[in-house]
């Protein structure tokens, strides 16, 4: 599905990524944990296309999509949610969920396509509130305007960067809650998260990033072990 090799990148200034190798496989859930300023940001906004590579490879299913530019990722099966949302807060929930519906149409596969409709089962809130600028409701209904959003661009891969960070406990299960029915459809996803429960519930690896480099792997099955050893987590987390 996704395999990145190699990633050099950084916000215009020098590389804050160091040579980063990750992938995900089809219906694989993979999570990116690490310390503040790590360069997890970095990494989505690369996969997205909003950072350019100054070195390494982005490949979605064997197709090289280093220079493909952020607003065409879609096309190749990518969304992503990003930490501010970048919602159109001026326009109602329906509007900003139309512009990605529209955009969404040229996505190139078709299996688990959603509907406008069915994002709005998937969040009810969000079908409630269809009417209401986006500016005005909450940021746990923001980040689910965000993840439905994201759904109409049809993709294969979704990549969320700190979804569940300053949410109500409520909300996140909520969220959680449809994570896991994306997951049963087969959705690919890449979760950045700063919560290391969250990342071990929900996937079935992780990359630990530190200082731009991929300093450690959980691999499939690792995750209890990695929980139980707490001096680990506080290295690799906190370090
Ligand atoms: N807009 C920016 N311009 C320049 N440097 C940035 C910007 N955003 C973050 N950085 C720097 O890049 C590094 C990685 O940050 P970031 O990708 O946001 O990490 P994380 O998401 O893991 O907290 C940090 O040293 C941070 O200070
Ligand atoms: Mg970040």
């Amino acid at each position: 599905m996704l395999k990145v090799q190699g990633l050099r990148a950084g916000y215009g200034g020098p590389p804050v990524l160091h040579g980063v190798d990750i992938e995900v496989g089809a219906g694989e859930a993979v999570a990116v944990v690490g310390a503040n300023g790590a360069g997890k940001t970095a990494l989505v906004r690369a996969i997205s296309g909003l950072l350019k590579a100054v070195d390494g490879r982005i490949l979605k299913d064997g197709s090289d999509i280093t220079a493909v530019p952020g607003h065409r990722r879609s096309e190749h099966g990518i969304a992503v949610v990003l930490e501010n949302r970048n919602l159109f807060t001026e326009l109602s929930v329906i509007d900003n969920l139309r512009l990605a519906e529209s955009a969404g149409r040229r996505a190139r596969h078709d299996k688990a396509r959603f509907s406008l409709d069915e994002v709005c089962t998937l969040f009810p809130l969000v079908g409630e509130r269809r009417h209401a600028p986006v500016g005005v409701l909450s940021g746990g209904q923001q980040q689910m305007v965000a993840i439905a959003r994201a759904l109409l661009l049809q993709p294969e891969l979704l990549i969320m960067d700190e979804l569940t960070t300053g949410l109500a406990p409520k909300i996140v299960k909520e969220i959680l809650g449809v994570l896991n029915q994306l997951r049963a459809r087969g959705m690919s996803i890449l979760l950045v998260e700063q919560s290391i429960a969250i990342a071990a519930e929900m996937t079935e690896r992780a990359y630990v990033l530190s200082v731009g480099r991929v300093i450690h792997e959980v691999r499939r099955g690792e995750w209890p072990a990695m929980l139980a050893d707490k001096t680990l987590v506080k290295a690799y987390l906190h370090g």
